[in-house]
Formats: structure tokens, C-alpha cells, sequence
């Protein structure tokens, strides 16, 4: 394997560091309220100790900073910031808006989340109140006005932090003043309410409207709601959120021309907000992450996010900005991180394009909620395999610094849409084991193990440099989308797509003709009838695999079948397609099988090579800057292992001339020559 030989082609240029951050961040959410004020002075001298430079402060403090309407008490919070600054710690301050004081939700009843069932949420927790609510929209934009206005100066304010994962616990009410609120979002969509009634086919079941008013969230019914006004439901809420992000943000930026405004984004884990939207609106993407504890395979779903976020910021450095140094207290069983687990795990995310390391939450709470939560400072405190672990990480950072900036080489594209997730799992599909989740992950599972790097594209990114794209749920397929996959395919590209794509546009309503409209000519064949497995049932193709949930009735218009149904209710019939258009390939998987086989042509098709010689379990990540070149590999296995590269070993100091020891479960990452 010559891992430098295989840098791609062509990167784009470069990313601006991120402003104002000077260092690789490492830090977390700091909490100090929670704590006596002599307890700040021991958390900035051990922050100093562990090598945290960043913290995010204030994210649930309004009640603390408005404590009764209109009266402001910031003198702890300037003490606080003042103490940070004056050890050396930058501040990314937060917006306090994702926790509304007792007093707003009192007085603003009308601001509670509904549920689809009508149940009226209550307080005591936190992000209790509805994204729609004007209520809440004016106190909000008044708190971060006071806030911006008295720390845009402030010399350690290096970030913003606005709210708090928008749509986390609050996504989607159903309430009187979002019904009110979708439909004027409707009104601007549609204009008219013939277009809507047109979009959402609402001659189906005499849904017919007359009268804006009419309308409605798309609450508990009797039987399935319209799909169509479902998905413009889901959009609106993305929207809805949004609105409330680009409010406190636009306030800050008043104040603080220059200050980088973030919100921390939950990619992959939370279907409410639609991020390759938000992408564009934030100045730095940043993503928390939690890994899946019981998970054998966490580190893949782990990759596979933070590829996501790298994504949705379109190949720029982008933010860690939370992750456990063990178990988190939410989870069904709450598995605690072994020995050098967080450090794998974060030193992952670097790698796939993190310029930060940060954590929830800097010391572990003694009451509420998240008591057993961990932290960067245990309950425990300073002599606990923990607190070493997260010693020694903050002193790895500081050798990894020269990596800020550069940029992942990736070297295939898949797909993502959340939009077209959404559709895809709206009630009524012909099998209920359909799964957007899942065809992506066994995808990416499969281009992990092969060590190729993926880049997340939204079916409207560009597609150009790459040899292979994989397009593994595209059930909603626009006739734009479908256009660019054909020129992408017609110009020599590889594409790879899974069943179920190409169906509905983006209302919902199926392409005209055969299955899969959108697609259909690109990849050279009809869909004559879905053929949706029992449960448990299983079918075999004809190269032995064994496939199951899914299989599809194809009729050849160009294609050639590459495999064959050997058995179930497509027995004898086409089971995965090639089809050359232009001088390019499209290929087509219509049941649900481990994408291995298909991926080993299409990796031939598109003259993509997985690097031979890489140990199982060791996963090999490339960025390169305009001065040098990295190869971080993370052994996961049990298992010492040797990866063939040259260069300098950064955290060791080791000089490799040809290749690189990696300790079973270490992390080596090399200046390559
Ligand atoms: C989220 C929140 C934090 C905290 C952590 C716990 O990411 O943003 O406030 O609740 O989860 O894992």
C-alpha cells in the first residue's frame, strides 16, 4: 500500500482557519453555576492542567440571568468570563435560549408543545416551548440582544454559541400557533391554494380545501394522514427552528461583526432538522455525538457522522462540540468507555475533519437530570483513570495543531438527504422494514471496512471528481436530481444505487410510469411490482448471497443483470443491474444484501482501489494541507498492528522511515514524507 500515491486528484483549496480559534479546541461545556464560586477557581487551575483552552458557557442559564422578566443579573457570568480569560481559556458563549425560565412558561401558556395525540407538555425539563411560538421568539431574540450587547467586547470571546441542539427535545408541536404559522408558510410555498391543493393531491380521500383555515398540522387522525402534508410539515419545522437560529444569530453578528456564530448540530441522530440546509447558515458547522454503546461497531457509526457533519460543511474544518469521556445516563445501559476508548473515539473525529475536541461536560453535575453523566472531571475528581485519560488527550491535541485547517481526502460520495428520509418513512410504505438508516449504513459500513474515505454530498452537491457515488435511499428523486445523476453518469461517473429510489418527487407523488420514474432510464430498467419479503423471509441470489426484507419484479429496458434471484417471489428474475450510459455505469440493487459484492464491480467500473495491506480493525483517514500531508490510522482491534507509511509520528515523535507500529486500540498519526 502506498498510502501517498493515492492522494486524490484534486482537493479543493485550503480552509480559512476558523476564526479566531489559534489552537486545536479542547474543552466542553462549563457549567459554573451549578457550583459554589471557590469551586471556578479549582476548575480554571485543573482546565489549565489538562491543556482545555475553549469552554461553552451559559447554555441553561437564563433563569439565572433573567430571573423575573426584564431583570438582568450578569454579574456572575462576568465574573466567570473574566476568571476564564484571565487563565488563558477562550470563551464560546452561549445564547441561554434552549432553557426558557419558569416565569416565560407561566406566563406564556400558549407557548407549550403539543403533541401529534394534543397532550400539553410541561416544564421542569428544558426546551419547553414551541419553535413557533412569537412569545417565545421576542423573549429569546431580548436575552441574546442583552447578552451580545454586554460581552461582544469581551476579550475572550472567541464563538457564539447559540441555544442548544435546536430541535432536540422540541421538534415537531402540533399546536394552535403552528397551525397558524404552517399555513402562512404554506402561503408563501404555494401562493394559491389551487397549487397546494395540486401538491398535496388532495382530490385523494376529498381532502379538498377551500379556505387557508381549513388546514391543518398533520395531527393524530383516524387513519394515515397525507403524506404530502406531512412532508411540508416536516419542512416547515426545520424551517420553524431555523427561523429562531438566524434571529439570535443576526443579533450577534450586530454586535460582534467578526465573532463566528454556532449552533451544535446532532447529525444523523436527530430527523427533524434538515442540516444540509442549516450548513450554510451557521459560520462554523458543529456537531455533538454520542456514540452507541452496545454497539460492537460504534466506531463505524461514529465515522460515518462525523463524515456527515464534514458534509453538510461543505469539506470545511468543522466542530466537535460534545462527546462523552465515558457513559452518557440516557441510554437503556449506560456502558462505560474502556481504557483508551475516548481517545479513539475523539481523535476519530479529528481525523475525519474536527479542528476540536470538546465534551458535555467539563465537571460531572451532582443533581439533576444528568448526575450520572460523565464528565472531563468525575465525581471522583483528579485521581481517576478518567481525569488521566483526559490529561494526556489535551497534551496529544497540542501535538496535533499543524492539522487545523487541512482537509479530508475522501474518496467516493454517497448521497444524503433528509428529505428524503422523511418521505421514505411516512406511514404506509409497502413494507414497514424499509429504512433509510439502514441502506445507508450497510453502504458505509462496507466502505469503512474496504478503507475508502466518503464524502456525504445532497443530491443537489456537486458530483464532479468523483469516481464512485453511492445513492442508497433516494426514494424522493426530483427530475433536477435525476438529470445531474444521468450527466454524472453519462460523463464517465460510477453510480450505485439501492432499491426503492428514484419513486416520488417532491410531493410525494410517484413519477409518471413504471417504477422507478426518476431513474428509470438511467439505469436502463422498470420496477414492474414491488415483491416486499414476509417477515424473517429470506431470498438467495445466484452468486450465493443471501438478501432479505426487499426484492422487486425488474424488467431489462438496457440493463444487464449481473445477479439473479434464485428463489422467493422474484425467483429467475434480475436481482442487481449494471447499465452503461455514455461512459459511464449505473448499477442497481433491488433487495436488501450486503452491498460487498456489488461495490467490488463498481469499485472496478470506477477504477477505485482499496488500499491492499491495511489490518483488519485499523482504520486509515488522509488530510492534507498545503504543506504537508496526514495519515491518521486508529487501531480498533485487540491487536497490535503495522501500517505501511513514512513520515514523522506526531504524538510519539517517532521518526518511520517505511512504516508505522499502531498499538491495538492506540491512535498514530503521521506526517507523511
Ligand atoms: C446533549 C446536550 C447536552 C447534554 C448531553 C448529554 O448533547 O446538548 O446538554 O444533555 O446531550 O449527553
Amino acid at each position: 500500500m502506498d498510502l501517498v500515491s493515492r492522494l486524490p486528484q484534486a482537493l479543493a483549496a485550503p480552509s480559512p482557519p476558523i476564526p479566531r480559534l489559534d489552537r486545536m479546541a479542547y474543552g466542553g461545556d462549563y457549567n459554573p453555576e451549578q457550583w459554589p464560586e471557590k469551586v471556578w477557581h479549582e476548575d480554571v487551575a485543573l482546565m489549565r492542567a489538562a491543556g482545555v483552552n475553549l469552554v461553552s458557557v451559559g447554555i441553561f442559564a437564563w433563569a439565572l440571568l433573567e430571573p423575573a422578566e426584564g431583570r438582568y443579573e450578569f454579574g456572575w457570568l462576568d465574573r466567570v468570563l473574566d476568571l476564564l480569560h484571565e487563565n488563558g481559556v477562550s470563551i464560546d458563549l452561549a445564547t441561554p435560549t434552549a432553557a426558557p425560565p419558569a416565569w416565560f412558561s407561566r406566563r406564556h401558556p400558549e407557548s407549550r408543545i403539543v403533541t401529534r395525540d394534543g397532550v400539553v407538555l410541561g416544564g421542569g425539563a428544558r426546551q419547553s416551548f414551541c419553535p413557533s411560538s412569537p412569545a417565545y421568539a421576542e423573549a429569546a431574540a431580548r436575552i441574546t440582544e442583552q447578552l451580545a450587547r454586554r460581552y461582544a467586547g469581551h476579550p475572550g470571546l472567541v464563538m457564539w454559541h447559540s441555544h442548544n441542539e435546536y430541535g432536540g427535545a422540541n421538534g415537531l408541536c402540533y399546536c394552535a400557533v403552528s397551525g397558524e404559522a404552517f399555513r402562512g408558510w404554506l402561503r408563501d410555498r404555494y401562493g394559491d391554494l389551487a397549487a397546494l391543493n395540486e401538491a398535496w393531491g388532495t382530490t385523494f380521500w376529498g381532502q379538498r380545501y377551500g379556505d387557508w383555515g381549513e388546514i391543518e398540522p398533520p395531527v393524530a387522525a383516524p387513519t394515515a394522514v397525507n403524506p404530502a402534508q406531512q412532508l411540508d410539515y416536516l419542512r416547515f419545522t426545520s424551517d420553524a427552528h431555523l427561523a429562531n437560529f438566524r434571529r439570535e444569530r443576526d443579533i450577534l453578528h450586530r454586535w460582534s461583526p467578526g465573532v463566528p456564530v454556532t449552533t451544535n448540530f446532532q447529525i444523523a441522530n436527530c430527523k427533524t432538522i434538515d442540516y444540509f440546509k442549516w450548513g450554510a447558515e451557521v459560520d462554523v458547522v458543529s456537531n455533538d455525538h454520542y456514540i452507541q454503546p452496545e454497539r460492537p461497531d460504534n466506531h463505524i457509526e461514529l465515522a460515518m457522522c462525523a463524515d456527515l457533519t464534514r458534509g453538510v460543511a461543505s469539506g470545511t474544518p468543522w466542530l466537535l462540540m460534545e462527546h462523552s469521556t465515558s457513559a452518557v445516563n440516557w441510554k437503556p445501559r449506560n456502558l462505560a468507555k474502556r481504557p483508551g476508548e475516548m481517545r479513539r473515539n475523539s481523535l476519530s473525529h479529528v481525523a475525519r475533519g474536527s479542528d476540536a475536541v470538546l465534551f458535555f461536560q467539563w465537571r460531572a453535575s451532582r443533581f439533576g437530570a444528568e448526575k450520572f453523566h460523565s464528565a472531563m472531571l468525575p465525581q471522583g475528581g483528579t485521581d481517576t483513570r478518567v481525569w488521566r485519560e483526559v490529561v494526556e488527550l489535551g497534551a496529544d491535541l497540542g501535538r496535533l495543531d499543524e492539522l487545523r485547517g487541512t482537509r479530508v481526502a475522501a474518496d467516493v460520495a454517497v448521497l444524503w438527504d433528509w428529505e428524503s428520509w422523511w418521505a421514505l418513512e411516512l406511514d404506509w410504505r409497502p413494507s414497514v422494514d424499509l429504512s433509510y438508516l439502514d441502506r445507508v449504513e450497510a453502504y458505509y459500513e462496507r466502505l469503512w471496512r474496504d478503507n475508502l474515505t466518503v464524502d456525504f454530498v445532497h443530491p443537489t452537491g456537486a458530483l464532479d471528481g468523483y469516481p464512485l457515488v453511492v445513492a442508497p435511499s433516494l426514494y424522493l428523486t426530483t427530475p433536477a436530481t435525476a438529470a445531474r445523476l444521468r450527466a454524472y453518469v453519462a460523463g464517465g461517473g460510477t453510480l450505485v444505487v439501492s432499491y426503492f429510489s428514484g419513486i416520488v418527487d417532491e410531493t410525494d407523488t410517484v413519477h409518471p410510469g413504471a417504477y422507478p420514474g426518476a431513474l428509470r432510464d438511467l439505469l436502463g430498467l422498470t420496477v414492474e411490482e414491488f415483491l416486499p419479503l414476509p417477515a424473517g423471509g429470506v431470498v438467495h441470489l445466484s452468486d450465493g448471497a443471501v438478501a432479505d426484507v426487499w426484492t422487486e419484479d425488474l424488467a431489462l429496458a438496457g440493463a444487464t443483470a449481473e445477479l439473479t434471484y434464485v428463489d422467493g417471489p422474484a425467483a429467475g428474475r434480475p436481482a442487481v443491474t449494471r447499465h452503461t450510459l455514455g461512459t459511464g455505469t449505473a448499477w442497481y440493487v433491488s433487495t436488501r444484501v450486503d452491498p460487498a459484492g456489488v461495490l467490488r464491480r463498481a469499485y472496478t467500473d470506477a477504477g477505485v482501489t482499496p488500499p491492499d495491506g491495511v489490518p483488519d480493525g485499523v482504520e486509515l483517514i488522509r488530510r492534507v494541507g498545503e504543506a504537508a500531508s496526514y495519515v491518521v490510522a486508529i487501531n480498533h482491534s485487540s491487536a497490535d498492528a503495522v501500517v505501511r507509511a513514512s513520515g514523522v509520528e506526531l504524538l510519539t515523535g517517532a521518526a518511520c522511515p517505511e512504516s508505522v507500529v499502531v498499538p491495538a486500540g492506540a491512535v498514530r498519526v503521521l506526517r507523511t514524507l
